[in-house]
């Protein structure tokens, strides 16, 4: 298992690349994606990625549509179609919001695979041969106007922990607590609202209770993870863990193996939340068969020194700080996950009519509006990273208009604009540089610095905040040093303030390159930048898999523009929001 003290940033060619497993919370294909998701998981996990692909890291980041389980039944059910094409009405969708928000998975597949259905049986007949499976038969909910069982979302009813009187049989959303039917006060099934009655079934357990004590002492090594994340899920450990049922009474999901000993599995599947997180694993698998080396996947799941972070939204966190690392103890050569960053919620305040966003919008909704680095700026600004976040559009439209693109993008312009317009649009040969310039570099290669730092950490927005900062010292400079006073009068003095401001540009596009990726692609090109070799791996996995950009492997380093560089166009990075009043 790895550390999970932040190791030193990779910026320096001679250390070893480190193996950093990006795992993204698998958005269930019952429905379209909204703010609240892209914020609470694909965002900071993107964000993440590119950080450390630039590093110089070997990121893996896969995720996929969670197919089975009951929001996709009960969806079907509501539709009168099957639960398969109710994911594959979602499932392009969901690949849609990747390409058009540059969110770079190496891999976006489904639950529905062959592959993720042994990856499962691996998990499972490894769990029950340490002896943490067992066959029980217990009482289940059974809807007897309906004529079936009635798992998880099927009943509703009080929660036994917080009383709230809306949860679901699965999951409680006010306290966050994992439920089991059976529990619920006042019970009632979805199906037909009858009062269900209680009928025995047989189901496999896995046997938390013999694996709370290395759950707990794998809790309570952890550093460096969200208070809220671990004080959470340590206190939901020490409550105690329970023997939990991973098959259900219902006729959609992954099959039991064969071997798995049960008298007429009939219409059992594996539980959807036993088998989704494992998709980490056999989507790693997939993946790695895809690029036609089958045992890749290895260097991040089995070399000690793998890393793998966990993007997922709060109502998640039993399920991948509790729950996943027991049952990948029954896999002792897995790794364990070395943080899970969850995020708090992100709610919509003030959302209007008509032509106004709201939080019932889809992604795709909101990029007629934005484009996707200004709606990733924006979003990114407001991360939950620590509470929860209630966005306004009138927020959004600030970050970008009054920040992103007065601070950062107006810079870009301003000294390109003022090199094209005085230095033909090449970098000028700049005199000594005297102490204002010195000092300008210096502080952004301690923002990058402290960006680096932030990041490793997963402290998106305070990273942001830096580069920010470094685009507002730019600007100061500017400011004070004048060239467009100076040109008329001291030839020199422009250049060397032109050729310094261009250098911390080229610094604040690294810094600014997680957040903004197509802008800083540009500014790339413009500024005649290097450009990342494709890796001939990528062209094989196909579908779902996006350009990483061009900053992979540069380094999280200033790199110094020469005089003499032919410079781009200047054209604006961003679009300002106009909104239609109405
Ligand atoms: N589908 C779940 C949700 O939308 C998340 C599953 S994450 C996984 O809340 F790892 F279990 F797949
Ligand atoms: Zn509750």
């Amino acid at each position: 298992m790895s550390s999970d003290s932040a190791p030193a940033p990779a910026v320096d060619d001679a250390a070893a690349p480190r193996h950093v497993l990006v795992a993204v919370a698998w958005p269930y294909a019952n429905g379209s994606l909204h703010l609240g998701h892209l914020a609470g998981a694909y965002l900071p996990a993107d964000i993440f990625a590119r950080y450390h692909r630039i590093a110089g890291n070997r990121v893996l980041m896969v995720s996929g549509s969670d197919a089975h389980g009951t929001p996709i039944t009960v969806r079907a059910d509501q539709e009168g179609i099957a639960p398969a094409d109710v994911v594959q009405r979602y499932h392009p969708e969901f690949l849609r919001y990747w390409a058009s928000l540059g969110i770079t998975f190496d891999l976006f597949t489904t639950t529905m695979t062959e592959n993720h259905r042994d990856v499962t049986h691996e998990i499972f007949r490894g769990l029950r041969d340490h002896g943490l499976i067992e066959a029980r038969t217990t009482e289940q909910f059974y809807d007897p106007e309906a004529g079936r069982f009635l798992p998880d979302r099927y009943v509703e009813g009080t929660c036994p922990s917080c009383g709230a009187s809306d949860a679901r049989g699965d999951q409680c959303d006010t306290c966050g607590k994992t439920l089991d039917p059976i529990d619920l006060g006042d019970p009632r099934s979805k199906l037909t609202g009858a009062v269900p009655e209680l009928r025995p079934t047989e189901h496999h357990f896995i046997l938390l209770s013999r694996l709370e004590a290395r759950v707990r002492a794998y809790l309570e090594a952890r550093e460096g993870w969200r208070s809220h994340v671990i004080n959470w899920a340590l206190g939901f450990v020490r409550e105690g863990l329970h023997d939990r049922a991973i098959t259900r009474d219902i006729a959609w999901g992954v099959p039991l193996p064969d071997d798995a000993g049960i008298d007429a599995p009939g219409d059992k599947r594996i539980y959807v939340w036993f088998e989704a997180v494992i998709g980490y694993l056999s989507a790693s698998k997939e993946w790695a068969q895809r690029v036609g080396e089958p045992d890749a996947w290895r260097a991040w799941w089995e070399e000690p020194a793998g890393e793998s972070y966990y993007f997922v939204g709060k109502d998640n966190i039993p399920f991948h700080a509790v729950y996943w690392p027991a049952q990948l103890m029954g896999t002792p050569e897995l790794n364990l996950p070395t943080n899970v960053p969850a995020n708090q919620y992100v709610t919509f305040k003030g959302a209007k009519a008509s032509k106004s966003l709201g939080v019932g919008r889809s992604l795709l909704d909101y990029l007629e509006v934005y484009q996707p680095d200004t709606l990733r700026y924006a979003v990114a600004a407001n991360l939950p990273e620590a509470n929860d976040v209630d966005l306004t559009e009138d927020e959004l439209v600030r970050r970008v208009n009054d920040e992103l693109i007065a601070t950062w993008g107006n810079l870009v312009n301003r000294v390109l604009s003022m090199i094209h317009k005085r230095f033909e649009g090449r970098v000028p040969t700049p005199g000594p540089l005297a102490e204002p310039d010195e000092q300008l570099l210096a502080t952004i290669d301690a923002q990058l610095a402290a960006t680096a730092a932030h990041l490793e950490r997963v402290e998106l927005r305070a990273a942001l905040k830096e580069a920010l900062a470094g685009a507002q010292a730019t600007n100061a400079y500017l400011n004070a040093m004048q060239p467009w006073k100076t040109a008329t009068t001291d030839r020199e003095r422009t250049a060397t303030t032109l050729f310094t401001a261009l250098q911390a540009i080229s610094g604040l596009n690294v810094a600014f390159a997680p957040f903004t990726p197509f802008s800083c692609d540009r500014l790339n090109t413009w500024l005649g930048g290097p450009t990342a070799e494709p890796d001939p791996r990528d062209a094989r996995i196909g579908e779902g898999h996006i350009d990483p950009g061009a900053l992979v492997g540069h380094g999280w380093v200033r790199r110094e523009v020469p005089a003499g560089t032919e410079l781009g166009a200047p054209e604006p990075l961003f679009a300002k929001i106009e909104l239609d009043e109405d």
